[in-house]
């Protein structure tokens, strides 16, 4: 299925569409119709049910505003860009290392410096791709990708639309780990929108300017705490680790979640352990194994926070696109957090038990640094603190030399000190235990990429009847109705008041349920097919004339296969089959009916 059949049938169905259009739309905006944001907060629902609630992790919702110094501290001010080139005849503008990808057998051109990629611009005679004029000779910058704002009015403080979901959890931290009593592992997940400005918006929902993440920040204490790996051992994956990327002859490894950590294919077991449950999490909702893979980040293409990256990628469209990524951060997110805020981002590992150890310090004899220092004294004293833990040797000799920030300008400055003024000794001291900066493992799903992932590999066509029919065959687990109803005639008002009871007896039993009374049985079959709906009830005479109980037709969406149900029975199996039941169960009770509804009707 091509890429313009699945956004034709976005468009009609009401799945999703371009934002703005009355206001000749905005790139990068899309909204998501009735079908699309029941299909998405279902894939919603099912990773909540699975990284949140099946994991016993706990889930917050922050705010999508945070504060300059929060992204100071993360280093997405500082190195959160994409390589703009602009065209310098019609002003497009274009990611450079796309336009290279493009034009040359360079995959991860990212990873270049800037100029580099300049050069290969000019090398290649890469061209605008709007109007053709060619980009050699034009500057690449970095483009930070974040969203500014101000909070507040007049000189209020800088803002930013927040890039990732993470670092809502990540500055919580402090409080996050008192509900969690102080004790790792814990897991803390979050399900929101996040902003990037992207350079050039493409594909449907694959490159948004405004998108949704499920996030899981995993804390652990990296010296003590295993995953519990044996409940995803056997699980199959296909790996395209960096070696092979990198080798002439390079393939898939086809293996097992367990084989892939015992021989180091996956270097964290935590990484291993969430690739196991994504495998496993993405074949339930309806990715299809065979478009879909695992592949390491080669080293230049790892974002600044991550040790190691894995993302899972699904093909779409003849494309392999990233829909998740699975990121061993260590501790670099939370020894930020620490430095550049007020809080401990630590947490206070307690021994087994208490030990005595040797601890360096000084006692600065202040009435000889006051007067020598002057406001730097306290800075002074500070410095030799902090050295005496570091290095105890340097108070071996006559005089001690530590670095403080001159108090006026703010400039280091290196500062001798007699060695007896500062007065060190080494103290035994019993310790019941010590502070430790978690490591994060984080895997980060984009939602909107999951459900066009979902919509590609469910399409299919088939024939019914001898009738050319596009259906979508998603599962009944993020399916957008659970079942439609329809009367089969409108003019009976027997069945129209029947179809109507039917269809609130299934809402109030929990189902999403469609009715549909217009057109031909037929066509409304095609249109449920067409939003992947998984079963049509259809209510006819034959159905309330009969002896005995009232029935109803039901017609599962991929065989197009009919069973008769009493009424009375229909809530409950139907709820059975959207939970994973069988069909053909269902048929071997009730026994098949041929397909005589699907033609008649008016
Ligand atoms: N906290 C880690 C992080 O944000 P990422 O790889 O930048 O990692 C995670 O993003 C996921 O978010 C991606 O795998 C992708 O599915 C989705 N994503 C990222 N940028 C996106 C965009 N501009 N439009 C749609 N989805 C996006």
């Amino acid at each position: 299925m091509s890429g313009d059949a699945l956004a034709e049938l976005a468009v009609r169905r009401g799945f999703f569409f371009g934002s703005n259009g009355a206001y000749g739309g905005t790139a990068g905006f899309y909204t998501f119709g009735p079908q699309g944001a029941a299909l998405k907060r279902n894939v919603e629902d099912a990773w909540r049910d699975r990284f949140t609630i099946r994991e016993g992790n706990r889930e917050i919702e922050g705010p999508t505003v945070m504060p300059e110094a929060v992204f100071e501290a993360s280093g997405h001010l500082e190195g959160f860009d994409d390589m703009l080139v602009e065209c310098p005849e019609c002003g497009a503008s274009h990611r450079a290392d796309h336009l290279v990808e493009d034009a040359t057998a360079i995959a991860d051109a990212e990873a270049l410096p800037g100029g580099e990629v300049e050069e290969l611009i000019r090398d290649n005679e890469i061209a605008c791709p709007a109007c053709g004029t060619p980009l050699a000779g034009e500057p690449v910058e970095a483009f930070n990708l974040m969203f500014a704002t101000d909070i507040g009015p007049g000189d209020g403080q800088p803002g930013y639309l927040r890039p990732e979901t993470a670092q809502g959890i990540f500055v919580e931290f402090p409080r996050l780990k008192e509900y969690a009593r102080g004790s790792l592992p814990f897991g803390i997940t979050q399900i929101g929108p996040a902003y990037r400005n992207e350079i050039s918006p493409r594909g449907g929902l694959l490159r948004l300017r405004e998108f949704t993440q499920a996030e899981l920040e995993q804390f652990i204490d990296p010296e003590e705490d295993e995953p519990p790996l044996d409940r995803v051992r056997d699980v199959a994956v296909r790996l395209y680790p960096a070696t092979e990327q990198e080798a002439d002859d390079g393939g898939y490894l086809d293996t097992t979640v367990g084989e892939a950590v015992d021989a180091g294919v996956v270097g964290s077991p935590w990484v291993g352990y969430y690739l196991g449950v994504a495998q496993e999490w993405y074949e339930r909702v309806g990715v299809d194994p065979d478009r879909f893979r695992f592949r390491q980040h080669l080293a230049g293409e790892r974002a600044h926070y991550a040790a190691d990256c894995w993302d899972a990628e699904s093909e779409v469209d003849g494309d392999w696109i990233e829909i998740a990524g699975f990121a061993y951060r260590g501790d670099y997110d939370l020894s930020k957090h620490d430095e550049y805020g007020d809080d401990a981002f630590t947490v206070f590992k307690r021994y087994d038990e208490p030990k005595t150890v040797e601890r360096a310090t000084v006692d600065p004899d202040m009435s000889v640094l006051g007067p020598e220092f002057g406001g730097d004294a306290a800075a002074v004293a500070d410095a030799l603190e902090a050295l005496a833990g570091r290095d105890p040797g340097a108070f071996d000799g006559e005089t001690v030399s530590v670095e403080i920030g001159d108090e006026e300008t703010g400039d280091p400055r290196t500062v001798a000190v007699d060695a007896d003024v500062a007065n060190f000794s080494v103290e035994e001291v019993t310790e019941s235990g010590e502070h430790i900066t978690p490591h994060v493992v984080e895997p980060s799903f984009g939602v909107g990429r999951t459900v066009q992932t979902l919509l590609a590999h469910a399409y299919r066509e088939d024939e019914v009847d001898g009738e050319a029919r596009t259906y979508l065959s998603l599962d009944p687990a993020v399916a957008p109705q659970d079942a439609a109803v329809f009367p089969l005639v409108t003019n009976d008002e027997r069945l129209t008041e029947l179809a109507d009871e039917v269809a609130d007896d299934l809402r109030a039993a929990g189902l999403a349920v469609a009715h549909d009374d217009s057109g031909s049985i037929g066509r409304r079959y095609r249109r449920q097919d067409e939003v992947g709906t998984p079963f049509c009830v259809t209510v006819d005479r034959d159905g309330i004339e009969r002896e005995g109980p009232d029935t109803v037709t039901v017609r599962e969406r991929d065989s197009a296969a009919q069973v008769r149900i009493p009424v009375a029975e229909l809530a409950d199996e139907l709820a059975a089959l959207c939970s994973g039941g069988s069909f053909a169960a269902v048929e071997a009770e009730y026994g098949a009916v041929d397909a005589g509804v699907e033609t008649a009707g008016n």
